[in-house]
């Protein structure tokens, strides 16, 4: 029998689809090394996000499409990812080996930003990217806690040695500072602190760099933005309709910053039951959706309010480690998946992000 055809493998790959980045994954450089073998089939499956559940199917849909021509036997296909590195901005100097830093941010605080960026940061690193969680919220750092680590970093040369915590490096100035002793800091001094923990501390290779942000619109936000390219920032709200006067504040910060919002996670968006495990709308249902909308942003995903997610950042065992399972944690997953998402699609578009509609992002994501 004659060879498989290079060119009819590739016409079948072009009709596989990534329905996120709504291109084929051969204009999408996802396919590599492609050789065919006689009636063997193998290339590289390069992704430009982790493998998270979401994608996984890709590779599915890819093998499936190559098994349909006549005449494959076997198709042998290695699922990488490699997620590409944010372009450098003008005056600011991006952090050695880091390729994109995410800023998590809300307009008040005790909405639990904390508690997104750590299970962010956690998810991202349980689909395998290398993760960096950094902690500015110099008043009242709480990361420690929430990772369950009370020590101060190594030092080595002149850089402070971040913290290896559920797989991610994190450094917090709860490392530093332990105990109870109160913090005053005026802002040139928060500026210098935030520009020690970005340049003096040994990030090593990161593809993301989480942004754990103090409350409100002020001085460690514009740090941040004035000092390193900042690949998007995430927002964290609560159902409540007080909290939009808030929410339209920190996108008009980010707006003037120049910094694009990835999207909205509503937090304590609904009740969990603990005892049996019923969804109740307390606030109503579809009011993230709704505030995205408005906003004209992505909806990265709700949490439920829930006992677990509490006691999991009190006892130092996130939820996405202590219940990898739960429908909480699914919670956290689906926005990493989603904030991954977006800065791959903001690194193909080179900055400009379109609005997708996530909310059916949970269905057949690929089409063949
Ligand atoms: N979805 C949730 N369900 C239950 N408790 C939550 C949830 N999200 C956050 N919390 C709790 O609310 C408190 C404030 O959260 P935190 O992440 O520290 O907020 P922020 O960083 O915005 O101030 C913490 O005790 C945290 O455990
Ligand atoms: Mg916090």
């Amino acid at each position: 029998m004659a060879d498989v055809d290079r060119e009819s493998v590739l016409r079948v790959l072009r009709a596989v689809k990534d329905r996120d980045l709504r291109r084929d994954i051969v204009s999408l450089n996802f396919v590599r090394d492609l050789e065919v073998n006689g009636s063997e089939v193998s290339f590289r499956l390069v992704l430009n996000t982790p493998v998270s559940p979401g994608k996984a199917g890709l590779e599915q849909a890819a093998r499936e499409a190559v098994l349909s021509i006549g005449g494959v036997k076997a198709v042998k296909i290695s699922l990488q990812s490699e997620i590409p590195k944010s372009p450098a901005a003008d005056g600011k100097q991006s952090v050695p080996g880091v390729s994109n830093i995410v800023a998590v941010s809300s307009g008040k605080g005790g909405v639990g930003k904390s508690t997104v960026a750590v299970n962010l940061a956690i998810a991202l690193s349980q689909f395998g990217a290398r993760v960096g969680l950094l902690d500015t919220d110099m008043y009242g750092p709480n990361v420690p806690i929430m990772v369950g680590i009370n020590e101060e970093p190594a030092v080595r040369g002149q850089k402070l040695l971040p913290h290896l915590a559920h797989g991610v490096k994190v450094m917090s100035l709860g490392f530093l500072n332990r105990g109870d002793k109160p913090v005053v800091w005026r802002g040139p001094m928060l500026h210098t602190a935030v520009r020690q923990f970005l340049y003096d501390v040994e990030w090593g290779d990161l593809d993301y760099l989480i942004v754990d942000m103090p409350p409100g619109t002020g001085d460690a936000q514009l740090s941040l933005a004035q000092l390193v390219p900042v690949q998007g920032a995430v927002l964290v709200t609560t159902p409540q309709e007080v909290a939009m006067a808030d929410v339209r504040k920190a996108f008009n910060m980010f707006e003037q910053v120049h910094i694009p919002v990835l999207g909205i996670v509503e937090n304590m968006s609904y009740f969990v039951c603990p005892n049996c495990s019923e969804r109740h709308e307390i606030f109503g249902s579809g009011g993230g959706q709704e505030l995205a909308r408005r906003f004209k942003s992505n909806l990265l995903g709700e949490i439920p309010l829930s006992v677990s997610v509490r006691e999991g950042g009190d006892i130092g065992i996130p939820i996405v480690v202590g219940a990898p399972d739960s429908m909480q944690a699914a919670a956290f997953k689906q926005i990493a998946e989603n904030v991954a998402t977006q800065i791959s699609i903001s690194s193909l578009k080179g900055g400009a992000l379109p609005i997708i509609d996530m909310s059916d992002s949970r269905g057949d994501r690929f089409t063949v």
